[in-house]
């Protein structure tokens, strides 16, 4: 408690901040379950012009928190504002896709704001900040984002596969009849699109006889390489059908989920997937944004290396980095236009 009043704030800027994800997230940053219970936040919340009235309402709703931790709240639509000192940067602020869209149909209307707020953190954010864009097409976001912003390392910018990660987690769990926590290391690799490739091919279930690899517990292959890789290709989608908007609170928590493994490090023997820049592991060419499987320590990140890939799963890493290949063509025209 006496800690807490003492450390210094660290400055967090929340985009898109009068949305529907941002309204779950800011509860967390501002509660402490993400950069901790002991660190102070001073929060910039951006968002557009027409929006503002809005975010003043937002802003009265995290003064009626009454939560120790959140110091300053700035409310703004100015991104030399919002990004001023900030030492992490969640990007959820853009257009979300309705029924029937894919992600990447948002790139016309989505890229220019990820090089603009790439600019902005160029000129005026720590250069050690860490960036999570969520606003879709998050991948292909991320990209630009951290071209336009070349003074910080490339390392920083990274896009949200988490909530696909918790989705897969959950329907093994849900498979094997055991809670969520007892399954670890299940992998996306790829995009954040219908994509993507969910693997279980690493991943382990802890039961009372021991940790056990999750494919030869579940004994069917046909429902891992089909059915599960579709349901969760497609769960987005799947929300959207139902509830006429895109996934939310799982989002926002999903972002939490994110920023908390990169700031604090993820547990012994246990991996998560990030959307990271390729440095061409797995074969996948550089300069994609690919999700893979990362170790976290030190409020730093690294690949896991030399994972078996099998024939079937290497076709399916082939198609989702084709696809981001494609992405970040077009987003380059897009910003060319
Ligand atoms: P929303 O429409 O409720 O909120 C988006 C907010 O962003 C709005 O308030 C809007 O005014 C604001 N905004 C637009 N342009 C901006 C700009 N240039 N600067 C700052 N703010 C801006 O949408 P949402 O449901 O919160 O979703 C936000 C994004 O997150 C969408 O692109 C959605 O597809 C994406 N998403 C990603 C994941 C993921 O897993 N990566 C999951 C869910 C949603
Ligand atoms: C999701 O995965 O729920 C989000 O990316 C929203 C969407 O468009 O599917």
């Amino acid at each position: 408690y006496l800690m807490a009043n003492h450390a210094e704030p660290i400055d967090v800027v929340v985009t898109g901040a009068a949305g529907q994800i941002a309204y779950s997230l800011l509860y967390q940053i501002a509660a402490g379950t993400i950069f901790g219970p002991q660190q102070p936040i001073n929060l910039r919340l951006l968002d557009i012009p027409p929006m503002l009235k809005v975010l003043d309402g937002v802003v009265m709703e995290l003064e009626d928190l009454a939560l120790p931790l959140l110091r300053e709240v700035l409310p703004t639509a100015e991104p030399a504002k919002a990004f001023n000192n900030v030492a992490a940067a969640f990007l959820v602020g853009a257009m979300p896709r309705k029924e029937g869209m894919e992600r990447k149909d948002l790139l016309a209307a989505n890229v220019e704001i990820f090089k603009v707020q790439g600019e902005a953190l160029d000129k005026y954010a720590r250069k050690d900040v860490k960036v999570l864009v969520v606003g879709n097409p998050a991948n292909t976001n991320a990209i630009i984002c951290s071209h336009y912003a070349p003074s910080i390392p490339k390392e920083n910018f990274t896009a949200m596969t988490r909530l696909d990660q918790n989705r897969a987690q959950a329907t093994l769990a849900a498979k094997l009849n055991v809670q969520v926590d007892k399954i670890k290391n299940v992998i996306i690799w790829g995009n954040h699109s219908s994509t993507q490739y969910p693997d279980a091919a690493h991943a382990t279930v802890t039961l009372s006889s021991g940790v056990k690899p999750v494919p030869s517990e579940i004994n069917d292959d046909e429902w891992l390489n089909n059915i599960f890789v579709s349901t969760i290709q497609k769960r987005g989608a799947a929300v959207i059908a139902a509830r006429k908007m895109s996934s939310a609170m799982s989002a926002a928590k999903a972002a939490g989920d994110h920023m908390r493994d990169w700031w604090f490090g993820t547990k012994p023997g246990e991996w998560v997937s990030m959307g990271v820049v390729s440095d061409g592991s797995y074969g996948i060419s550089k300069d994609v944004v690919f999700s893979f499987p990362v170790i976290i320590k030190d409020k730093h990140y690294e690949i896991v290396q030399n994972l078996p890939i099998s024939d079937f799963a290497k076709s399916k890493l082939d198609i989702t980095s084709k696809e981001l290949e494609e992405e970040r063509a077009e987003a380059n025209n897009v910003l060319k236009k």
